[in-house]
């Protein structure tokens, strides 16, 4: 152990000290010079205890130094390590703050639930149904024959099977939701105050007016002592709800197998305030709904006593509520989940 192994150690420490780029580099590099067992400045100071005893005192301060300069240099990177770390937690906190995404309701879920809330506070239950069903709930029990052009293949999206006897395709996507009035009637006794939504399917290529499948929300009402006055009464509360209280209201005669006398609803053109324009073709008014007197030849199907009861029943489409509440052009926007027209619709 002599001065020029002293400053050897010096030289192999500092190029050591200048490759060290981490934290654990550092601590391998005090380890392996002032480690307590095997650090190579440790030796060198146990070393002096053996020197000669005229060579003691230079040595000890010598080697005393190279620990003192070790030492101080080894904190000195410390700090400088320390110094180009980034900020707190890798976190840049004069940044501006990013907004979450919050997502929103799609208008036809806004739709929907905007329809259950008025007939919920009206006291109607809401309810849902299959939508694979059979021929008889959606066309027989509903008064619709055989013949009935209703029925014909090309509206109708038929699954597997076929009604014994008869050629015919057993189970089908449900064309309506009306099926529930026969599903519901068969297992509750009257009074009935039901509302039904849900998806129906047709035979309908794409276009700016048809989805082959869409939504509606059904309705059926059944006491002893209900008229087509309660008809007109619940319908202009629900519609003046729906759309503004001033909508005007037009109720108009019409046909459907299952209800008799059958009434379409009208409101006044919301594009042109009634005044006549292309979307309401210069009439001054828009379908909104199909309803009726519930037919007699519905509630035997049922097993009511149709001299007993009277109903009303109505169908809404809630594509068609949301292109004419919206003001929406095209209803496969509905569908083609682009987020630019999503999130214009409100939370
Ligand atoms: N089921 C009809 C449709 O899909 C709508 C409808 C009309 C339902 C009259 C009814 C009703 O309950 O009474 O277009």
């Amino acid at each position: 152990m002599n001065d020029a192994d002293i400053a050897r150690l010096r030289t192999e420490f500092q190029q050591e000290l200048a490759r060290v780029s981490s934290e654990s580099d550092l601590q391998s590099l005090r380890d392996k010079y002032l480690g307590r067992k095997s650090g190579a400045v440790t030796a060198l100071m146990k070393s002096v205890a053996s020197a000669p005893p005229d060579l003691k005192p230079a040595l000890g301060k010598l080697a005393n130094e190279l620990k003192q300069e070790l030492e101080a240099q080894l904190t000195g990177k410390k700090t400088s390590l320390e110094s180009t770390k980034a900020p707190v937690g890798g976190v840049d906190i004069t940044l501006p703050g990013r907004a979450p995404l919050i997502g929103h309701r799609h208008p036809l879920t806004i739709v929907r639930e905007e329809i259950e809330a008025i007939f919920t506070r009206m006291g109607y239950q809401v309810l849902e149904g299959p939508e694979i069903e059979d021929d008889y709930h959606n066309f027989e029990a509903l008064n619709m024959p055989a013949e009935h052009p209703a029925r014909d293949m090309q509206d109708t999206l038929y699954l597997d099977g076929e009604v014994p006897g008869q050629g015919r395709p057993a189970t089908l996507l449900r064309t309506h939701t009306s099926p529930m009035q026969i599903r519901y009637m068969e297992s509750h006794e009257p009074p009935v105050r039901i509302i039904v939504p849900g998806k129906v399917y047709r035979r309908d290529d794409l276009d700016l007016t048809h989805t082959p499948m869409f939504q509606q929300v059904e309705g059926l009402v059944v006491g002893e002592t209900i008229t087509l006055a309660d008809l007109k009464g619940t319908l202009t509360t629900f519609l003046h709800e729906l759309f503004e209280n001033r909508t005007k209201v037009l109720f108009r005669p019409s046909f459907f197998p299952y209800t008799e006398p059958s009434v379409e609803v009208f409101i006044g053109c919301v594009f042109c305030d009634g005044k006549g324009c292309p979307v309401c073709k210069r009439t001054g008014w828009l379908e909104i709904l199909g309803s009726g007197m519930v037919h007699p030849s519905v509630f035997e199907a049922v097993g009511y006593d149709s001299e007993r009861y009277t109903g009303f029943a109505f169908g809404v489409g809630i594509e068609r509520v949301a292109l004419l509440k919206y003001g929406v052009e095209d209803i496969r926007l509905f569908y083609e989940n682009d987020l630019r027209f999503l999130e214009q619709f409100p939370l």
